[in-house]
């Protein structure tokens, strides 16, 4: 895709990955981008930033982002790239007493946002693309969607899910003109991966900057690339998972003693 004069959306735009997409579009020559995070605040200064529109929006609601949709195409014209980037990275605990336990809210606030927002977007896309020939979806999920979350048990499960449903998308849709890349990083330095503590198992491989890991993801759907790894040892840990699946469930096994060691000596 050329995203000379495109107009595109990004959730999550306020801070952390999703400014730096923002801002990494406009850098690529993109007409209009509308910058939509339930901190509205943050979300119109980083939209002053590129000319673009600034939304309050909960990605919980789907009313809300079908407005976003109609909104930025009334004001704007098309969306040709929607990148649904917002997530959240809750019920983190690397001891992991219960996988299963966290909260019934928790687990329900992760599909909603890591997973439905997606769909709820794409379900109002979809149409209005098929109709003028196609369009683009990036979808920033996770290497946890690919490979697994040492410590939360519904960000592992709803960044799964995620990746699903980019399969889907993508193969549903591919004769209709519509293309998607799934944006799966190890650990990057936001908000979130200070959230949840910095280290730990996601920054194994080092943490890169929020603009590397844009820098990454244009590169990736200018290429019309599906799979889009900023950490190139991630091709390597699919590989393990699929050649010997066992054998990879005792490594991360063995890799979760030792966070819970660490973690109940305080040195993880
Ligand atoms: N930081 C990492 O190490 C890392 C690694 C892999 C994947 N990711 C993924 O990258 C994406 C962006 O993460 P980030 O690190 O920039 O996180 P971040 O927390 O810094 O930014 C996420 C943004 O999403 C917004 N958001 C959350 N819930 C929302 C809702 N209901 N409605 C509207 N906006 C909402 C937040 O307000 C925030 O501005 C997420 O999907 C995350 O899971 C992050």
């Amino acid at each position: 895709m050329d995203f000379h004069g495109r107009t595109a959306i990004v959730t999550g735009g306020a801070q952390g990955i999703g400014a730096a997409l923002v801002r990494a579009l406009h850098a690529a020559g993109a007409a209009h981008v509308t910058v939509a995070d339930l901190k509205g605040d943050a979300a119109r200064e980083v939209a002053a930033e590129v000319g673009g529109l600034g939304l309050e929006i909960d990605l919980r609601d789907r009313a809300q982002i079908i407005d976003m949709i109609d909104r930025t195409e009334r004001d704007h014209g098309p969306v040709s790239l929607m990148c649904s980037n917002a997530g959240i990275a809750n019920a983190f605990d690397l001891s992991v007493t219960n996988i299963a336990g966290a909260a019934p809210e928790e687990w329900q606030a992760a599909w909603e946002v890591n997973v439905m927002a997606h769909v709820h977007a794409a379900g109002h896309l979809v149409p209005l693309m098929k109709s003028r020939g196609g369009g683009y979806f990036l979808h920033t999920v996770s290497a946890a969607g690919l490979l697994s979350q040492v410590g939360s048990g519904p960000y592992s499960t709803t960044k799964h899910a995620a990746v699903g449903f980019a399969e889907s998308l993508a193969l549903s849709h591919r004769d209709d003109g519509i293309r998607v890349s799934i944006l799966c990083p190890q650990g990057v330095a936001t908000p979130m991966l200070s959230g949840i503590g910095g280290a730990g198992p996601q920054a194994g491989d080092g943490v890169l900057s929020a603009r590397e890991v844009a820098d990454a993801a244009l590169k990736g759907v200018a290429e019309e690339r599906f799979l889009i790894l900023p950490h190139p040892q991630v091709t390597g840990y699919m590989q393990a998972k699929v050649e010997n699946y066992d054998r990879w469930i005792g490594g991360m096994a063995k890799l979760q003693r030792a966070y819970r060691a660490g973690a109940e000596t305080g040195t993880g």
